[in-house]
């Protein structure tokens, strides 16, 4: 039998992620909206952004954020070219986004690389990773919803720097600030903001680094972050180096207006946690659909991804179904993960919405097999 009641807001969607509950266009400030970025107006709303972020994450005195263009991608690519090279590099990747780090480190910049490698479902072995050497590694990896558990692996008086393209977890998971030199992430994930921007936060050894490293290769100006030697100390108090999107602007103020009103980023991670319980019961009582991770500690508490005792096109017909319904969209497994379902889970998705998600869930899996 169909069930009866949907869910209110069937967005599940990996990225861009729903917006947060009670969102609407028309709460946003849009006073710096047909002005310039570099007016007084529109620095503040830039330098707020920076610093409602340093200040709703608890980052530590000295770390610096920034925005910058080409979203999480854009943040990674500027630290990888601006601070790898000087030493040996270890790149951890077990999905989809950290063999894209990869990729780049290896075929574009040409690096000799020490890779340790995942296969969907587990982490690689964080025991073997060389902290002499700058080490790069998702802290969630967003298409195969294994994340590292902890920092407890990286050591405080590691050599390198540790660069962390934590796009999928920055506010929705515990994050060691002092083990981690770079942190990335951008406003369209956990909290429901628009794309095009990401967050570059740096620590003081990676500023070292940019003051006293040069790379031997070209680097666009979209990348550059120093300038006659020095971190150019505007870039983390609003001045962008080329124009944002004040309207994504606007936008991600209003996600962190959220996040200070319901109580701050220990709240967004309890209503991510919340969600993931929400769907380990109902793993735990249905022998059809099992969690890809295959350890519990490295269980994402955003992106979480099942295995269906399914063939790949009853998985994609339950897919179509539930979005014919307009109970959940865009939960289909990453185009290169094992088939199967991503349900997200951030803290803008309502704990209520995932328990009226599951009878349909149960309705569409024994549609889809049936005969
Ligand atoms: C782990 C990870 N890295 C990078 C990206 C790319 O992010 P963006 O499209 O914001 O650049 C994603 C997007 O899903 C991601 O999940």
């Amino acid at each position: 039998m169909q069930p009866q009641v949907k869910p209110l807001n069937p967005n599940f969607s990996s990225g861009p992620c729903s917006k947060r509950p009670g969102y609407s266009l028309d709460q946003l400030d849009v006073s710096t909206l047909g002005r310039s970025h570099r007016s007084a107006i529109g620095k503040a709303a830039l330098q707020r952004a920076c610093e409602d972020t340093a200040e709703l994450l608890g980052l530590p005195a000295g770390y610096r954020v920034g925005v910058v263009p080409g979203s999480d991608t854009g943040a990674v690519e500027m630290a990888m070219w601006s601070l790898l090279g000087q030493r040996g590099v270890d790149i951890l990747q077990w999905e989809s986004f950290g063999n894209g780090w990869l990729s780049d480190a290896t075929k574009e910049l040409k690096l000799t690389v020490n890779a340790h490698n995942g296969e969907y479902g587990l982490l690689p072995d964080l025991t073997k990773v060389n902290f002499d050497n700058d080490v790069i590694f998702t802290w969630n990896g967003t298409t195969s919803g294994v994340k590292v558990p902890n920092g407890d692996w990286i050591p405080a008086d590691r050599k390198g720097l540790t660069i962390c393209d934590a796009t999928s977890a920055v506010f929705a998971m515990e994050m060691p600030w002092e083990k981690l030199d770079v942190i990335t992430f951008s406003w369209q994930k956990v909290l429901g903001g628009e794309g095009a921007h990401g967050m570059l936060i740096l620590s003081p050894r990676a500023v070292e680094r940019l003051e006293t490293y040069k790379p031997s290769w070209p680097m666009p100006k979209l990348f550059r972050m120093t300038s006659g030697g020095k971190v150019t100390e505007g870039l983390f108090k609003g001045e962008t180096i080329n124009t944002p999107s004040m309207l994504a602007v606007a936008d991600y103020l209003d996600a962190l207006d959220w996040v200070r009103a319901i109580g701050g980023v220990k709240e967004t991670i309890a209503r991510s946690n919340a969600n993931l319980a929400v769907l380990e019961k109902f793993v735990a009582a249905n022998d059809w659909i099992s969690f890809l991770p295959q350890v519990p500690e490295t269980r994402s508490n955003t992106s979480v991804c099942f295995v269906l005792k399914a063939t790949e096109d009853q998985v994609k017909a339950m897919i179509k179904l539930l979005d014919k319904a307009g109970v959940a969209y865009d939960i289909g497994a990453y185009r290169d993960a094992p088939a199967g379902l991503r349900i997200w889970c951030g803290a803008t998705v309502e704990a209520s919405d995932l328990e009226a998600l599951l009878p349909w869930l149960t309705w569409a899996y024994q549609e889809a097999t049936k005969g």
